[in-house]
């Protein structure tokens, strides 16, 4: 952990004692800490437009959700794969999911942002895993994700409790608008990333940071709140977020011509 301050220090080691002392079954922490997915699908896909949330838009032959979750149920690390569904959705019962294995666990607990979809997963995953599991959360709207993917960021990570994220690094020049729309500023890139998902965490630290912060678009926000210091794991640019229906035609693209290049 770097640079912490004193008082987020102090935060986080009570937080930690506190775990340490509340837990009755301690040895099982110091067994190796297991994977799990806690993959958030209960958007509309607004910006998307149309009817249908756009995680259920066909892509490649299955539904655009289909992909993320194929990835993630196929990573040998993975124990298992929760998807976060809305409380009222009624496509997913229309789909075949068999083919992705016994890892896949549908939870109708959705919130109203994404932020709570995650916390509401955290919450009702909390009997099934141990505290210091990680938890790598993932956006279903990224369906392009791959097994080196997953890889890369669990190896990246370790065992450091401050977890991490993937990301890549911003490679466009940065202009910073004035309040007329002209430019006020040109912003060194250099140390900036775009983040991505997954972003993984331990299950403690992760239900903790999102009980207290829930307006944060993503999980790395609200454990750098608590004061963490998640380490930024070089991903690359097709593990993108669908979000328009451009979005749409560039994943169909990739998930074709994935492997063309080896
Ligand atoms: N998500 C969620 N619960 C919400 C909102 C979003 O689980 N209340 C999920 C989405 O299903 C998506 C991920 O969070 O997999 C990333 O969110 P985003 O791309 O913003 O999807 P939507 O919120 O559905 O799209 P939009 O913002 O355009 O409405
Ligand atoms: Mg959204």
């Amino acid at each position: 952990m770097r640079m912490l301050t004193p008082r987020k220090s102090i935060a986080i080691f009570s937080l930690r004692v506190a775990l340490v002392d509340s837990n009755p079954y301690n040895h099982a922490m110091t067994a190796s800490s297991a994977y799990f997915a806690l993959v958030p699908a209960a958007g509309s896909g607004a910006r998307m437009g149309g009817e249908r949330p756009k995680q259920y838009l066909p892509l490649a032959g299955q539904p655009l959700l289909f992909h993320a979750l194929a990835t993630l149920c196929s990573v040998p690390r993975i124990t298992r794969v929760f998807v976060i569904l809305a409380p009222d959705d009624i496509e997913w019962s229309r789909h075949d999911w068999s083919s992705l294995g016994p890892k896949l666990a549908p939870l109708f607990y959705g919130g109203a942002t994404r932020a709570e979809s995650v916390r509401n997963g955290l919450r009702a995953t909390a009997a099934q895993v141990q505290p210091r599991d990680w938890m790598l959360v993932h956006d279903a709207a990224r369906p392009c994700l791959a097994p080196w993917h997953v890889d890369a960021l669990i190896d990246g990570v370790g065992d450091d409790d401050d977890g991490g994220i993937l990301a890549v690094p911003v490679t466009d020049t940065l202009k910073r608008a004035d309040e007329s729309g002209k430019i006020g500023a040109t912003v060194a890139r250099e140390t900036l990333w775009q983040a991505q998902t997954p972003q993984m965490f331990r299950h403690v630290y992760l239900r903790r940071a999102l009980e207290n912060h829930a307006s944060v678009t993503d999980e790395a926000s609200a454990m750098e709140a608590l004061g963490f210091h998640p380490k930024l794991v070089a991903g690359d640019p097709t593990n993108f977020k669908v979000t328009y229906p451009v979005d749409l035609l560039l994943a169909g693209w990739i998930l074709q011509h994935r492997g063309d290049e080896t």
